[in-house]
């Protein structure tokens, strides 16, 4: 089996509200896993769901469900909101399927086996909400703990710790060896710092079933369960292994991950798996957090965006355009409405849409919508485009990408201004000028279309229908100017992103 592009999303904790970030890190790895099947190489990609631990617990039972009912339930919300992206996963997993307990607790006993654990006991502080044990580094300086760790107890526990101390050295040489192992280079910087300035503590891959029932019992210790980040990272191979498709997919290409959970990624997962003798993944790729309005989002002061509603107002492809464009892959960005609203009338509604509608309708109405013979005026622009936007797909740009194909919709338009097809068609003199000046504009937009299709997939799909005109596989690989023949007929223009005003706001109690 010849090995696949395999790109993850980390997994998302069941019982949060499905909010922007979880939303832009799925978009991030949908466009990067399309981009890959865009130019003809099959792509994997996987998403799912964190659901265990003792916040899962604790919500279960104050809503009165047992826990893997109340995971069911929240799980029919988070695909959905998975489709309503538009995201292209191959796959959807889940930390409390068998298929992924199976190959949890088969880790564990190996690694039990090979002598990387042992039992110790546990005295000092922990974090119930946060799931960690606290040291007397993560105090304050006035002796408290931040508010992030809830209600901190003193606690006293057995617990079986992973020996990190021997992976140290080992970790550092392949980070050193590896410089896009961690993607920005500054977060591979970062881990590498932590690395040779820290020795890692041992890991506690334990909770005590008395104290956390709800969780993948270790497979050599009843009276336990395992650690839920232990779990939770396994969920990138245990898909692999379970369809029985690991020489296809393992190593990973590409984990998607938020920066807060670098450590987990960057030291963790790659000395579990090199304990277990697997391969490493290939790249950790680090994206920054949204902010809203410059402030950090929070439901206790309503200070949030949600996709389902922004999805709801003005389409998928209008929110997925926004992340991707206003962020590049490592930074923080802020949503404000004002910058979302400006770049769909700006960008989407008077740049690509009118491109579109007005190059399809002025066909339309001048031609009976069909295409006259081939001329070539924009195609050395398209072509230097493409050469750019290929390679900025190729290395993960998507935001330079979208510049790129923003820059040669611009050029389009200028063209409609300057030869003013319009003006022309009041001219019969000038009808081989208009038939020239329709062919390029009307190839311009099958091009843009196909550049489209990783990030804005509905609105590619949208304009090749209004072109009656079906990519071929492998596109973009492929895209040549010139791929629209003479006496093609298209279909009915649509307004792709129709101008409006600010849609009502909802009524507040
Ligand atoms: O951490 N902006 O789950 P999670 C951008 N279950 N990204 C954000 C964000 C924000 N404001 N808030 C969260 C977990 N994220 C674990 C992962 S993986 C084996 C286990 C990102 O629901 C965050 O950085 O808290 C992470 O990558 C993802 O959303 C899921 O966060
Ligand atoms: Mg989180």
């Amino acid at each position: 089996m010849s090995k696949r592009f395999y790109i993850t999303t980390a997994i998302d904790y069941v019982n949060g509200d499905p909010h922007l970030g979880h939303a832009y890190e799925k978009i991030v790895a949908d466009t990067i896993a399309r981009s890959h099947r865009a130019w003809g190489e099959p792509a994997f990609l996987l998403t799912g769901l964190d659901e265990h631990g003792q916040k899962v617990q604790q919500a279960a039972a104050a809503d009165g469900k047992p826990a893997q009912d109340y995971c069911d339930g929240l799980a029919e919300r988070w695909q959905a909101f998975v489709a309503a992206l538009d995201i292209s996963n191959n796959d959807f997993v889940r930390t409390t399927q068998p298929r992924h307990q199976q190959v949890v607790q088969a880790l564990l006993a190996q690694l039990h086996a090979q002598g990387e654990f042992y039992k110790g006991e546990y005295v000092g502080y922990y974090s119930p909400k946060q799931e960690s044990f606290l040291t007397e580094r993560d105090r304050n300086p006035d002796g408290s703990f931040d508010p992030l760790y809830g209600e901190v107890i003193e606690l006293r526990e057995e617990n079986y710790y992973f020996k990190l101390r021997h992976h140290q050295q080992w970790l550092i040489e392949h980070l050193e060896a590896h410089p896009e192992f961690v993607v920005p280079l500054y977060r591979r910087n970062e881990v590498l710092g932590f690395l040779r300035n820290h020795e890692l503590e041992d890991l506690c891959i334990s909770r005590p079933r008395s104290r956390l029932a709800w969780g993948i019992p270790l497979p050599f210790d009843d009276d336990y369960v395992t650690y839920v980040w232990f779990d939770a990272l396994v969920n990138y191979l245990s898909v692999p292994i379970a369809r029985d498709e690991e020489a296809g997919l393992w190593p990973a290409d590409i984990h998607v991950i938020g920066k807060d959970i670098l450590k987990f990624h960057a030291v963790y997962w790659p000395i579990m798996l090199r304990a277990a003798g697997r391969p490493l993944p290939r790249q950790v790729l680090v994206h920054g957090w949204w902010q809203k309005d410059g402030q950090k989002m929070s439901k206790s002061t309503g200070n949030v965006v949600d996709p389902m509603q922004v999805i709801g107002d003005w389409g998928v492809d209008a929110f997925r355009y926004y992340v991707l464009r206003e962020l590049a892959i490592g930074p923080d960005g802020n949503w404000t409405q004002e910058g979302f609203e400006a770049r769909y009338t700006a960008e989407l509604a008077n740049g690509l849409g009118n491109l579109v509608n007005r190059s399809l309708s002025m066909l339309s109405r001048y031609r009976g919508g069909i295409l006259p013979a081939r001329h070539d005026e924009l195609q050395a622009d398209a072509q230097r485009a493409h050469d750019a936007i290929l390679q900025q797909l190729h290395a993960h740009e998507l935001q330079a990408a979208l510049i790129s194909i923003w820059a040669y919709i611009t050029r389009a338009n200028q063209y409609v201004d300057q030869t003013q097809p319009f003006k022309l068609a009041k001219d019969p003199a000038q009808a081989q000028r208009l038939d020239e000046v329709l062919y390029n504009l009307v190839e311009s937009c099958r091009i843009i279309a196909c550049w489209l299709a990783p990030m804005l997939p509905g609105t590619s799909r949208r304009i090749l229908e209004q072109l009656n005109f079906s990519a071929p596989e492998a596109g973009l690989s492929q895209l040549g100017w010139g791929g629209l023949p003479c006496g093609h007929v298209i279909g009915t223009p649509a307004p792709l992103f129709p101008r409006r005003d600010r849609p009502p706001k909802a009524a507040g109690p």
